[in-house]
């Protein structure tokens, strides 16, 4: 459901340049003109620009140009998400959704950021979060056993691929859950759980899109900014519509249903590649066939076929 503050922002877009009174949005939303002027106050205060007109009302001028919790509110077209809350800055958006999984929040439940401060990346390492990304944690309560969350991965990176396409940007999939524009990282996916030996209690899935270049951005990033002109709020709603979609054929139909729009879009099948764990032993190096219906990546060695089920893949030179 979307918050009041949002419905605001959406009759103040809806109204354009004819502009919308005070007392026309006190009476649309049953509330009071002053609760309507706090609310004005609230969205001039996170970037939006109104003018108020006398005998006119508020006029829109401007959308704010950075990541806002309310703007991505509006934007988003899912009913799939419960909540969206979030700062211009935290430590991290995932640990933040962690603290609302362990309260018992709904699925559906997300935390954005315009920046991070203690971003966190695969593997144990730092995600570099300046302004000018999106930065996005949602909570699910996927109903299956540990073992089966490991395709969740590959399906999460899918949604985030659906929702950076309806923005017209190109994406390749790199397995297990990268992002990439033309080989080069867009996005990355940092999945955390919480679960019983079997039953999972809730997976917090977090995501950074390199939206705008800034000068903390790492050098080899590819930015949404080459191919489409959408706000780090954009970005950050047509990700999670895309990842709402994702998440739906995967409780649905399982990863299986998915392999295929997975496949058509992996930038590495045919490719030579070493798959190393955490602490950086070799687990599998050969030919990529492709994924299997548990998303584990094929990697076809000179005696066998190994299944992958998760590791860190670099191209063998
Ligand atoms: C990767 O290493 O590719 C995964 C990067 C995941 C980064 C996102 S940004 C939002 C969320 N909060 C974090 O601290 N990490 C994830």
């Amino acid at each position: 459901m979307k918050s009041r503050r949002s419905e605001i922002a959406s009759a103040l877009v809806a109204a354009g340049s004819s502009g919308i009174s005070g007392e026309r949005l006190a009476n649309t939303f049953g509330v009071s003109r002053v609760a309507i002027g706090k609310h004005i106050s609230a969205l001039r205060e996170v970037g939006y620009t109104l003018d108020a007109v006398r005998g006119e009302g508020y006029h829109l001028t401007s959308l704010p140009p950075g990541l806002v919790p309310v703007e991505v509110e509006r934007l988003v077209t899912d009913a799939f998400w419960t909540s969206i809350d979030g700062a211009e800055e935290t430590g991290s958006t995932n640990d933040d959704c962690k603290v609302l999984a362990r309260a018992g929040a709904a699925e559906g439940a997300v935390v954005v950021a315009a920046r991070q401060t203690a971003g966190k990346g695969r593997l144990g390492r730092t995600w570099v979060s300046p302004e000018g990304g999106a930065y996005l944690s949602a909570l699910f309560r996927p109903p299956c056993a540990p073992a089966e969350v490991a395709s969740l991965a590959p399906a999460c990176a899918l949604g985030v691929a659906y929702g950076l396409e309806a923005l017209g940007v190109p994406c390749s999939l790199k397995w297990p859950n990268d992002v990439h524009i033309n080989g080069r990282k867009v996005a990355g996916i940092l999945l955390e759980m919480s679960a019983e030996t079997d039953r999972v209690e809730w997976v917090v899935a977090g995501i950074g899109v390199n939206v705008h270049a800034s000068a903390d951005s790492p050098g080899d990033a590819a930015f949404v900014e080459e191919h489409s002109d959408a706000s780090p709020s954009t970005v950050a709603a047509a990700v999670l519509d895309g990842l709402a979609r994702a998440y739906r054929e995967y409780t649905e139909a399982g990863f299986a249903a998915m392999m295929a729009a997975y496949e058509s879009r992996h930038a590495l099948n045919g490719a030579e590649v070493v798959v190393r764990d955490r602490m950086g032993a070799v687990v599998a190096s050969g030919v990529v066939e492709g994924i299997d219906a548990l998303g584990r990546l094929l990697v076809r060695g000179p005696e066998a076929t190994t299944p992958v089920v998760a590791g860190e893949v670099t191209l063998r030179s």
